[in-house]
């Protein structure tokens, strides 16, 4: 494959909430025996306990490549300012404006702070300042996770982390995390161009997402308003309250020549 993918975040609407945000990606490290030893880790034991095959069968492990965090986390970042392509009833605003209104800041100890205008009452109609950016880098495979302390969620707030190509949605689009109004699950979402199916045998914990005539698994963005083909997680832990309570948790989306897979 050779098209290459942006991480997104977005947080729309208002929340009381802070967010804290670590997102980290990897590449693989092919060709792994077991007498190798990994930079900053221990050495690799002889069993298969964290290994990943490739499909020719050589073994190998995911190694560090970029990690955002902390005081330089929006470096890698761009602030989306343009019109919400959804619609959403947003105003996104840059880093200069995000930074002096305080919607996002790095906190003594790391944490990261990413979170929309949650002090004005705004009149009917009227758009209310969010955050949404887009990673600098792109990614042809990889590992990606994101360790998440809290997302806001409730009627009209919207958090997402989810990879994009340049050219959506030929180049596929990724969902990872998407909170949808007083949801209690996260849904899993691929919108990609048209020839692309969830498998409905694959292994997952959760529903695929139904779509009037049953288990919607054509992923094709062009259909059913894009819809797109979704897996609806069985935990209220991975988003929502249960989320919250539990100080939030770890979403990682894994991309390579074997297949797409979301864990939380
Ligand atoms: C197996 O596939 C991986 C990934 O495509 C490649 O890097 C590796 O060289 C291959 N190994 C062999 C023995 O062909
Ligand atoms: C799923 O498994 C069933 C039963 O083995 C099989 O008939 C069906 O073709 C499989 N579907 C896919 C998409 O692989
Ligand atoms: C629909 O998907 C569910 C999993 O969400 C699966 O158990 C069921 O067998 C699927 N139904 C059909 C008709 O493929």
């Amino acid at each position: 494959m050779t098209w290459s993918t942006s991480l997104v975040f977005l947080l729309f609407w208002a929340s009381p909430l802070v967010y804290s945000w670590n997102p980290f990606s990897s590449n693989k490290r092919s060709g792994i025996d077991g007498n190798q030893q990994v930079e900053g880790g221990s050495p690799l034991r002889r069993d298969t306990t964290g290994y990943n095959f490739d499909p020719n069968g050589t073994a190998f492990v995911w190694l560090p490549e970029d990690t955002y965090a902390g005081s330089t986390f929006f470096d890698g970042f761009t602030f989306f300012t343009d019109h919400d392509p959804t619609d959403g009833m947003v105003t996104f605003v840059d880093q200069a404006t995000a930074q002096q209104k305080g919607y996002i800041s790095t906190q003594p100890d790391g944490t990261v702070i990413m979170k929309a205008d949650d002090t004005n009452t705004l009149d009917l109609g009227t758009f209310r300042e969010s955050v949404r950016i887009q990673s600098n880098k792109q990614y042809t495979t990889g590992l990606f996770i994101l360790d998440l302390n809290r997302a806001p969620w409730g009627c009209a707030i919207w958090p997402a982390f989810w990879t994009v190509g340049d050219n959506w949605p030929a180049n596929g689009e990724i969902d990872i995390l998407e909170g949808v109004h007083d949801n209690e699950h996260n849904q899993i979402t691929w919108h990609t161009a048209p020839g692309c199916m969830l498998n409905s045998n694959a292994t997952f914990s959760g529903t695929i997402a139904v779509i009037s005539d049953g288990n919607h698994t054509n992923c094709d963005a062009s259909l059913d308003g894009n819809a797109g083909c979704a897996v609806i997680d069985w935990s209220r832990a991975s988003y929502g309250p249960f989320f919250e309570s539990q100080g939030g948790g770890v979403l990682a989306m894994k991309w390579d020549e074997n297949d797409i897979s979301v864990c939380e």
